[in-house]
């Protein structure tokens, strides 16, 4: 059941990290299966975050269209007969509201996981687009074991064109170890600064790391393999475009971290195995890892382009 921990198998068709299968045709090599499992208790939605603590998932807030989410649901991968089974579980405590009416929940924050220096895990949302639309920078944290979110440090947003530092949404952002890491975003301008929040203390730290050296994006994905954080697609920002680049953070590579350029996601090569990888370029995608038989890769689905 190891690999329900992960929810998903999927097509080879899409793998970024292994490029090594090659195919004289165009017919899309497909390996792992779709198979549907328990459906989210709660209300449908998107622009959701989500997180993995322990061998559960958590999904929480998000957007059906009408109403914002403040709740948090549980996914036990093993539960009836690997069916799973969604929980509730405590909902975020409403922020003060920034303006307007206030409505409740949020939807195009961040979710991340840490593990503390103690062993424990905790889970982070932060930043979003609150009921009214209004750009968040609060900060909270999960704890599984006593299911509770307490309020943390705010996220140290910047101002925007207008001078107003309200917060950011559309961002990435990825645990390594015990901190974690937040990056590109819009907030009224695109953005591509990093961000280190550090967990230690009653309310936690932010401190600034090295930029994004990509283009200035919104809507990436980003995931961690072997303490490396990787940041592929988005929209390019400056133009309508969706961007092709790929790349990696090493949190201990440099001070504040180093980022290194990996090849872009682009048919380049005059094989075939790379001919549709035009279609991998997208925004508001999800990504993750699955180690399957300890040949880990690199998943992306859904999104738009
Ligand atoms: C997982 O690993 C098994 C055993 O190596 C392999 O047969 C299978 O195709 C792999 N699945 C995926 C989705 O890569
Ligand atoms: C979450 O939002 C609902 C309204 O949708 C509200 O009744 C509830 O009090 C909120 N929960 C918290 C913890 O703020
Ligand atoms: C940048 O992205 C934001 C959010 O995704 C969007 O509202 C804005 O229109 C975009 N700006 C440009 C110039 O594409
Ligand atoms: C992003 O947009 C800028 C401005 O239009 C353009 O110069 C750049 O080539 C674009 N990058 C990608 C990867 O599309
Ligand atoms: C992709 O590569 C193939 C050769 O493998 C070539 O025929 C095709 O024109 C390329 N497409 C683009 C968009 O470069």
């Amino acid at each position: 059941m190891k690999q329900l921990k992960y929810f998903f198998f999927l097509p080879v068709s899409i793998i970024l990290i292994s490029v090594s299968c090659t195919r004289d045709t165009d017919l899309a090599e497909q390996s792992g299966n779709w198979i549907v499992r328990a459906s989210l208790g709660g209300p449908a939605r998107y622009k959701a975050v989500s997180f993995v603590l322990y061998d559960t998932a958590y999904v929480a807030t998000g957007y059906d269209g009408t109403y914002k989410y403040n709740d948090t649901w549980a996914f036990y991968p093993d539960a009836n007969n690997a069916y799973g089974a969604w929980q509730q579980k405590a909902s975020i405590p409403a922020p003060p509201p920034a303006s307007g009416s206030g409505k409740l929940g949020r939807s195009n924050a961040v979710g991340f996981a840490i593990t503390l220096t103690s062993g424990l895990m905790k889970g982070y949302l932060a930043t979003g687009l609150d009921g009214d639309a209004n750009r968040m920078k609060d900060t909270w944290e999960y704890d599984p074991k006593a299911d509770s979110w307490a309020q943390k440090l705010d996220f140290p947003e910047k101002p925007d064109p207008n001078g107003n530092a309200n917060g950011r949404y559309d961002a990435s952002a990825f645990g390594i170890g015990a901190k974690g890491y937040l990056t590109c975003g819009f907030n009224g301008n695109p953005l591509s600064d990093l961000w280190i929040f550090d967990p230690t203390g009653t309310l936690g730290t932010w401190t600034q790391g090295t930029n994004f050296p990509g283009f200035k994006r919104s809507g990436a994905v980003a995931f961690v393999y072997n303490n490396l954080g990787y940041l592929a697609t988005g929209q390019n920002n400056t133009s309508t475009a969706s961007v092709n680049d790929f790349w990696s953070y090493d949190p201990n590579g440099a001070a504040g971290g180093l980022w290194t350029k990996l090849k872009d996601i682009a048919n380049t090569s005059t094989d075939s195995y790379d001919d549709d990888y035009t279609d991998i370029v997208r925004s508001g995608a999800v990504a993750f890892v699955m180690n399957n038989a300890s040949t880990p890769k690199a998943y992306i689905t859904t999104g738009q382009n």
